[in-house]
C-alpha cells in the first residue's frame, strides 16, 4: 500500500472514496458545509433522513457528487470530548471495515480537527488513523479459503487529507502507524490460525522465519535442553501432547546490551496452542476459542518485529514459551509436584491453571538472559474477562515506577489498562502441603492469585497484562472482525522503542 499525504482540500483530492469523520451530531459548518455543498447536499439530506447517525462509528456511504472521488463515506467520531487516540485508530479501522467486499484502489481520509482532539495533534492523527486503515484490513475469514467475497479492500494508496499541514512530518508519522499496524495484523493471523494447523514447533518455524527476514538472533529450547535448564513447570504443562513444547527466545541488538534507557527490557507472552486444560479438562463449551490461548506468544513475536522494523538493533528480548495443554497418559496430573527454573516447587492442583505454570519458567529464563525489566502477556484467566469484559485489559505491576512506564507506553499506544492490586492476604491460599505453593486456590480473587503466583518468579521490575478478555473478540465491531485483535502489540512496541537510540 502507498502511503500519501496531501495538504489539498477535501473537494480538491481525487480517491475512489473520501471519507470524513464528524463529531457529535452531524452540522454542516466550516468545511463540512463545503463538502455537503459540492456532494449535492447529501450529507444533510442523509443526516435528515436518519441515515447518518451520530453514534460513534456509525457511517453512511453516498455519491460524492461535484466531489473529486465518487463516493463520500462520513463516520462518526462520537462526542467530541470523548475522543481518544484509540477512537482514532477506530475511526481508521471503521472506515475500512466498512468498505469490506466493495471496489476500492485509493482511499482518501480527511483527518478533519482529529489532531485537535488528541496529543501530538495532526501528526498522531495522521499516524493513528494510518495504523487503524491498516488494522481494518485484516480479515480472518480469508485465512483458511481464497474465496471469500466479503473482505475489507486491500488498497493500493492510502490518501491522508489534511489541509495546511506540514506533510513531511505527516507522512514520517504515518509511515510508522502503517508498520504498527501490520505487526498488530501479524500477531493476529498467527493467533487465529488453528491448533491443527500451528503445533508449537510451527510456531517455532514462524518465529525462524520471521528473524531471519528481520535480522533477529533466535534460539529455540526444545525439551532435553529446557529439562537440563530446570523449566519443570513449563515440561511438565507440555508433556500431554504429542507436539512437544518450544521455548522460543527470540533477540535484537547485541547480547547483553542495554538499551538507550538503561534497561534489557524482556516481553515474555503465553503460547498455548490449545488449551483443552489438560487432566483437570475444560468443558465443551468455546473451547474452540483455546486455540487462541497462544495469543500472548504471538504478539510478543509480532512486536520484537516491529521494533526491528522501526529501531533496528534496539536491545530486546522476546520469550515465549509453548506448549500444547492436552489429556493423554504423559499429562501432569493434579497433585504433581514439579520444580521450576528458580528452584521452587510447585503443586500442580488444576492442570488448567497452565499459563502460569509456562509463564514462571519463561521468566526465570529471561532473568538468566540478564532482563533488567520484564513484562508477560497473556491469556491467564477467565475471571478477567468477566471483571473487565473484552474493552479493558487487566494489568498487575511491581514496582510502580515500572508500572506507570508500561501504562505510559499503552497510553501512548492507544491502549486501556486497568491496574489490579497485588492483595497479600491471598499469598496463603496458594499455600501447599507438598510444595512451595500450589499453581490455584479457591476461586475467590482468582485474578489476584494468579499475579501472586507469577511474582514468584519476578526479582526484577515487572508487570503482568491479562488480556484473556481483550485479546480476541467473540462478536465483530464496526471496527474489528470476530477474533484476535493484536490487543497490547503496539503498547510492547512503545515500550521497547522508549530505549531506542
Ligand atoms: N486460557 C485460560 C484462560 C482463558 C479463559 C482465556 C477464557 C480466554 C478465555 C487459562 O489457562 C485457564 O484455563 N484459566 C483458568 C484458571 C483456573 C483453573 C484457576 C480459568 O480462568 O478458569
Ligand atoms: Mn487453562
Ligand atoms: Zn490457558
Amino acid at each position: 500500500m502507498q502511503l500519501r499525504v496531501v495538504v489539498d482540500q477535501p473537494w480538491d483530492v481525487a480517491a475512489d472514496v473520501l471519507a470524513i469523520p464528524f463529531a457529535g451530531e452531524f452540522v454542516p459548518k466550516g468545511a463540512l458545509a463545503e463538502i455537503d455543498k459540492r456532494a449535492g447536499g447529501e450529507l444533510v439530506a442523509q443526516a435528515a433522513f436518519g441515515e447518518l447517525k451520530a453514534e460513534r462509528y456509525s457511517t453512511a456511504v453516498m455519491s460524492g457528487g461535484e466531489l473529486r472521488a465518487p463516493r463520500l463515506l462520513a463516520i462518526a467520531a462520537g462526542e467530541a470530548d470523548t475522543i481518544s487516540r484509540q477512537v482514532v485508530i477506530r475511526i481508521g479501522s471503521a472506515i475500512e471495515r466498512r468498505l469490506a467486499g466493495r471496489t476500492v484502489k485509493t482511499l482518501a481520509v480527511w483527518l478533519g480537527d482529529l489532531g485537535d482532539r488528541i496529543d501530538g495533534g495532526a501528526a498522531a492523527a495522521a499516524e493513528l488513523l494510518a495504523r487503524g486503515v491498516v488494522e481494518g484490513e485484516f480479515e480472518p475469514a480469508t485465512i483458511y479459503r481464497d474465496n471469500y467475497k466479503s473482505a475489507p479492500p486491500v488498497l493500493d494508496e492510502l490518501i491522508l487529507v489534511a489541509p495546511g499541514a506540514d506533510a513531511a512530518a505527516l507522512k514520517k508519522a504515518a509511515e510508522r502507524g502503517v508498520i504498527i499496524g501490520e505487526g498488530a495484523n501479524l500477531a493476529r493471523r498467527l493467533d487465529n490460525r488453528s491448533a491443527n494447523d500451528v503445533s508449537p514447533e510451527v510456531l517455532a518455524g514462524e518465529a525462524r522465519a520471521i528473524a531471519e527476514r528481520l535480522g533477529l538472533y533466535i534460539d529455540v529450547i526444545e525439551p532435553a535442553r529446557a529439562e537440563k535448564l530446570g523449566m519443570g513447570m513449563f515440561l511438565a504443562v507440555g508433556s500431554g501432547s504429542d507436539n512437544p513444547p518450544r521455548m522460543i527466545v527470540l533477540r535484537s541488538g547485541d547480547e547483553g546490551a542495554l538499551d538507550a534507557a538503561g534497561r534489557r527490557l524482556a516481553i515474555v507472552g503465553k503460547g498455548v496452542c490449545f488449551d483443552s486444560g489438560g487432566i483437570s479438562i475444560k468443558p465443551a463449551n468455546q473451547m474452540e476459542e483455546m486455540k487462541m490461548d497462544k495469543t500472548g506468544a504471538c504478539t510478543v513475536i509480532a512486536a520484537i518485529a516491529t521494533v526491528a522494523r522501526l529501531a533496528p538493533g534496539t536491545p530486546l528480548l522476546a520469550i515465549a514459551p509453548t506448549v500444547e495443554n492436552m489429556p493423554g497418559p504423559h499429562s501432569a496430573r493434579p497433585g504433581d509436584i514439579v520444580k521450576a527454573m528458580n528452584g521452587k516447587t510447585v503443586d500442580i492442583i488444576n492442570t488448567d491453571a497452565e499459563g502460569r505454570l509456562i509463564l514462571g519458567d519463561a521468566m526465570c529464563y529471561a532473568e538468566k538472559l540478564g532482563a533488567t525489566h520484564m513484562v508477560d502477556i497473556a491469556t491467564l484467566t477467565g475471571a478477567v474477562a468477566r471483571a473487565l469484559g473484552d474493552q479493558m485489559t487487566g494489568a498487575f505491576g511491581t514496582p510502580q515506577p515500572w508500572y506507570d512506564a508500561v501504562a505510559a507506553a499503552g497510553e501512548k499506544a492507544g491502549e486501556r489498562y486497568w491496574q489490579l492490586p497485588f492483595i497479600e492476604e491471598y499469598r496463603k491460599d496458594l499455600d501447599s502441603w507438598y510444595a512451595d505453593f500450589t499453581n490455584t486456590g479457591s476461586v475467590e480473587g482468582g485474578l489476584i492469585k494468579s499475579a501472586l503466583f507469577l511474582r514468584e518468579f519476578a526479582t526484577v521490575p515487572w508487570v503482568h497484562l491479562d488480556i484473556a478478555g481483550t485479546g480476541y473478540f467473540r462478536k465483530k465491531t464496526p471496527y474489528a472482525p470476530a477474533g484476535a485483535t493484536g490487543v497490547s502489540h503496539a503498547t510492547l512496541v512503545e515500550l521497547a522503542l522508549a530505549g531506542a537510540e
